[in-house]
């Protein structure tokens, strides 16, 4: 069994995007700048934006936090994601989820320019995604992507089966993995809430990226011997034991799945990650103009 070790393939990746952010700037060009914005006080969503702008800080780029109470009103939050649209300081900006419930995220989601989208949710982006054309690639799919490709492992021909039909993971990953590109070519089964006889089918995949939101929920039983195994669950179980009172729980039962699997991702430590480096690897591209170039960005 091969762990996959996404701490440290972000961190190569993350150097990567230092050194062109250091080439940019070494040409007189400005450093990429990303802007979060924060309704309410969702605690994992506090802890998942400190990381994003930490990490903009790591490989050079300039961020901002714009935080707002969680009584914040629909049409000012609008009137924010215009300001930002406009601003030419701000290459991207992502409006971390969830939103408080008064909140339509469809509408916000819409309201973002697609070409400052670095989260790669806007419909634009998606249906570019799926013709295969340029577009902001969503960050946890992206980097589950780049884990099977700096890993080497093979993908084209294989069948991946998907436990979770999100926006965010599960529907993009099984897009990716389905079209005509390496990594990707698999035989893709989605599943879902919906679906009998799970089991019957992960024990037949050669792929499995569980993305549910179920603490340990993939148990060896479901595993096919040698099988690759991506984890993108990362709930908080209470652990009374610790000082922060919580520990992250991924969607797999590592300590019953690793040992049958050729390769598995760890919770923590693993498609985490590589999620924060998307976006980095994103806000880069905002940046350059590259997805969208500048005289069609509007
Ligand atoms: N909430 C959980 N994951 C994400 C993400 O990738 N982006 C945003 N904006 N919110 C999230």
């Amino acid at each position: 069994m091969i762990l996959i070790d996404g701490k440290l393939t972000a961190q190569q990746i993350k150097n990567e995007i230092r050194a062109e952010v250091d080439e940019i700037r070494s040409h007189g060009g400005r450093a990429p700048h990303l802007v979060a914005i924060l309704v309410g006080n969702n605690g994992a969503s506090e802890t998942y934006v400190g990381n994003k702008i930490k990490s903009c800080a790591e490989v050079g780029f300039k961020s901002t936090l714009l935080r707002f109470e969680e009584t914040f009103s629909e049409e000012n939050l609008l009137r924010e994601i215009h300001q930002l649209n406009e601003d030419e300081h701000v290459d991207g900006f992502i409006v971390q989820l969830p939103l408080p419930a008064h909140i339509n995220v469809d509408l916000v989601t819409e309201a973002i320019l697609p070409s400052k989208d670095v989260d790669g949710f806007h419909p634009i982006n998606l249906g570019r995604m799926t013709e295969q054309m340029p577009s902001y690639v969503p960050a946890t799919p992206k980097g589950i992507m780049q884990l099977l490709e700096r890993y080497n492992i093979p993908t084209k021909g294989k069948h991946c089966v998907v436990i979770g039909r999100s926006n965010i993971v599960g529907t993009p990953v099984s897009i990716l993995l389905s079209r005509n590109t390496n990594p990707g070519n698999c035989t893709v089964t989605l599943t879902h809430s919906h679906t009998s006889n799970l089991k019957e089918i992960t024990l037949q995949a050669d792929i499995i990226v569980a993305a549910l939101g179920k603490p340990y929920f993939l148990t060896a039983d479901m595993v096919k011997e040698g099988a690759v195994v991506i984890d993108v669950g990362m709930t908080r179980v209470p652990a009374p034991e610790l000082k922060q009172g919580f520990r992250l729980a991924g969607d797999v039962d590592f300590a019953g799945v690793s040992s049958k699997c050729s390769y598995i991702t760890p919770v923590p430590g693993g498609v985490g990650p590589m999620t924060i480096v998307g976006l980095l690897q994103n806000t880069l591209l905002a940046a350059r103009h590259r997805i969208y170039p500048e005289h069609v960005s509007r």
